[in-house]
């Protein structure tokens, strides 16, 4: 770990949890498309983009098809009830563990970034004040490929101007340890991705990461 220098956090499910908001908006279209969708089903939509969940679900029922326009139209309706589940989001839903340990990692003069699928990050940095914790933020928006291509770690890594070979990836999903592996990153395996073969190194505790990186 000595000659990292860049640390890349996933959001959803490392830095906070979106888990369930997504559920509850997929849950509103699935049940107005008539397709049975259960949390179950949700744990396959960690890590992967919006217009991907939405085949993986559409692929639960075979008798629902949708032309392409439809996708769209209604990938655009769960954000509106996704968006709305942000909006009660506040600072309060990162935990001071998160916190602290971002900022001692920081004051050791680490490179924090963010590195995400989601669209919506900025609007869910912004709601739970975390924004200003990172040197840079690269996310669904500015990218063509979605985990698990190495694409937006990439970017991250380009925008805080650090080679791949010092950075580690902090990730939760399958998709995500596999996009660091391709970025040639160093893998971090936390929470539901916690044990996974694809993970260089294992973090039981986010504030480990303060112990990993003197
Ligand atoms: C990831 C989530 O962070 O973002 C996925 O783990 C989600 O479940 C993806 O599908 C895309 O999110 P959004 O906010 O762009 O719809
Ligand atoms: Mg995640």
């Amino acid at each position: 770990m000595k000659n990292i220098k860049g640390l890349i956090f996933d959001l959803d499910g490392v830095l906070l949890s979106t888990d369930h908001f997504h559920y509850l908006a997929w849950k509103k279209l699935a049940d107005r498309l008539g397709i049975e969708f259960t949390e179950k089903d949700n744990e396959r939509l960690r890590g992967v983009s919006r217009m991907e969940s939405l085949e993986i679900i559409l692929s639960l029922d075979p008798l629902v098809k949708l032309s392409e326009d439809e996708k769209v139209a209604v990938a655009t309706e769960k954000n509106e009830h996704y968006r709305e589940y942000l909006k009660t989001m506040t600072p309060t839903d990162v935990s001071d563990e998160v916190r602290e340990t971002l900022a001692s990692l920081r004051k050791k003069g680490y490179t924090l970034a963010v590195g995400s699928s989601s669209k919506n990050t900025r609007f869910i940095l912004e709601r739970t004040a975390l924004t200003d914790c990172f040197d840079a933020i690269a996310d669904g928006n500015d990218i063509k490929n979605s985990k698990p291509d190495p694409e937006v770690f990439l970017k991250a890594a380009e925008f805080v101007g650090l080679d791949a070979s010092v950075c580690a990836v902090i990730e939760d999903a399958e998709a995500g340890l596999e996009a660091a592996n391709a970025a040639k990153m160093v893998a971090i395996a936390y929470a539901s991705a916690y044990g996974s073969k694809l993970g260089d190194v294992q973090l039981e505790k986010f504030s480990d990461l303060d112990r990993l990186f003197k």
